[in-house]
């Protein structure tokens, strides 16, 4: 199945709630969907990323090629979310978008949030998430407003492309000034 990129207007259109009885009669696309995830090395996939405006999205977390250290969880079926709450501490980590190939940006995110959502059995599940599943979850929420990761970059930083990502990530980490072994 063919994931759009960001130029398509069904990834700048707000999407429609999932009504109850449509979830019966979504269950191939959700598979469909899991799949296409999977064989891109995302870690979430949303609806309008493969032009269907309805608030639903595919969380398929699993170390690979362009998130090696993203953690393996089984993939479940969000529909409907809702955040409930959002932590005040924030965390800044590079993400990158299947519908924008090719670049990353450092995006600041809550660090903590509490979420509600129907699954693909009709569950209504709720729960905290945090780190880089509470960052799949929102970003993957922001799509179904119509929200690409670029729109959250501040205002004084840009997308790296992905050769200018691996350089960056190559070099040391900056000294702690603020620890004292490194005065003298
Ligand atoms: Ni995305």
């Amino acid at each position: 199945m063919q994931i759009y990129p960001d130029i398509h207007p069904a990834l700048r259109t707000k999407s429609a709630p999932v009504a109850p009885y449509q979830i019966g009669s979504l269950q191939s696309l959700f598979s469909e969907m899991h799949q296409t995830c999977i064989e891109a090395d995302g870690v979430g996939l949303a609806a309008p990323q493969v032009g269907i405006n309805l608030r639903f999205f595919i969380m398929c977390p699993a170390p690979n090629e362009r998130y090696p250290d993203a953690p393996e969880i089984p993939w479940e079926v969000v529909i409907n979310p809702r955040i409930i709450r959002q932590s005040i501490e924030m965390q800044s980590a590079f993400e990158g978008c299947l519908s924008i190939a090719g670049f990353r940006g450092s995006i600041a995110r809550p660090l903590e949030i509490e979420v509600a959502y129907t699954n693909a059995s009709h569950q209504q599940i709720s729960g905290k998430l945090n780190g880089f599943l509470a960052r799949v979850f929102l970003h993957e929420y922001d799509h179904l407003d119509g929200v690409l990761y670029p729109d959250r970059l501040a205002a004084n930083d840009k997308l790296l492309t992905l050769e200018e990502w691996k350089n960056k990530k190559e070099e040391p980490a900056p000294a702690n000034l603020s620890d004292p072994r490194h005065l003298d």
